[in-house]
């Protein structure tokens, strides 16, 4: 069984504005999901979704095991999904970082002796324990996103989702985010889903779908993904520009393979055939 599931649901605001139309996909445990899409294209209404923020106007979201058809259920999901959002400065809540990561275990009723130990727990796992006691207004984007991503973990969330949590950082900062939580995929196997509208960010993912104007045009893996290069482009998508050279040198007659994603495929495809010569 997934363990969150979408089954056929739609979302308007107001009724007015359809953000989220007849959408069905599932997440499995342990899974790193990609959800790529342009601006409005319904992405954050989906986060929304996930954790019960929103309620659908039709359909069912099922998180392990609980439906957010049932009132009660409502805080057994918002246990399990944890959302870091785009802002780093939107959700700090404290002056010093313990203190920020502690506000979400503690207002979930965890006893103190535990949250020093999931405090402890979050800051190592994103990397940042030396930074226990600093202020986040010091921290760089990146740095502070990592605490924003161990204020979520602090709450032991099953899935974790970042909703264009690396948009505001500079390129340092998106690598230092990206590897956390990839790492934590990994090693801990973390079920992540990470929303995003930059392509080079879904490469690594098990799966990923596409959504425009609130519905999910395109699903599977990303070298399926990035073979419908027409569909992308007409969602407003762009591909990494690792794909794009790969790409030209194609049309340039050089020989290499299709469906080259990242630089570093690149860069050993250049090596083979450099050999080859
Ligand atoms: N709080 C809101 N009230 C009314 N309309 C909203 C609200 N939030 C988002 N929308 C609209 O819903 C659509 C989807 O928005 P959103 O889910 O934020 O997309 P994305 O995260 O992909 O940019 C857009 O048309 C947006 O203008
Ligand atoms: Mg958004």
């Amino acid at each position: 069984m997934a363990l969150l599931s979408m089954e056929k649901v739609s979302f308007s605001y107001d009724k007015k504005i359809d953000a989220v139309k007849n959408v069905s996909l599932t997440v499995d445990e342990g899974e790193y999901v990609a959800i790529i899409g342009h601006n409005g294209s319904g992405k954050s209404t989906l986060a929304k979704l996930f954790n019960g923020l929103c309620k659908p106007d039709s359909g069912e979201v099922v998180v392990d095991g609980f439906s957010c058809k049932d009132k009660k259920s409502l805080f057994e999901i918002r246990k399990r999904v944890g959302v870091v959002f785009q802002n780093p400065d939107n959700q700090m809540v404290a002056s010093i970082v313990e203190d920020d990561i502690a506000f979400g275990p503690e207002n979930l009723g965890v006893k103190r002796e535990e949250i020093g130990e999931r405090i402890q727990f979050a800051l190592a796992s994103v990397g940042m324990e030396e930074f226990r006691k600093s202020s986040p207004a010091r921290l760089s984007g990146g740095q502070k996103q990592r605490i924003a991503i161990a204020g979520v973990l602090a709450i032991k969330p099953k899935i974790l989702v970042l909703d264009e949590s690396t948009a505001m950082l500079d390129p340092q900062g998106r690598k230092e985010v990206l590897e956390v939580v990839e790492r934590l995929n990994k090693e801990q196997k973390t079920t992540l889903i990470n929303i995003t509208h930059y392509m080079d960010e879904v490469v690594r993912a098990d799966k990923v779908y596409v959504v425009n104007d609130g519905e999910i045009v395109l699903s599977g893996t990303p070298k399926e993904i990035f073979a419908k290069r027409e569909l992308l482009e007409e969602c407003g998508l762009e591909l990494p520009v690792s794909s794009k050279i790969a790409q030209k040198l194609i049309e340039l007659g050089v020989n290499l393979p299709d469906g080259i994603l990242t630089k570093e495929q690149l860069a050993e495809e250049l090596c083979v055939l450099k050999q080859k010569i």
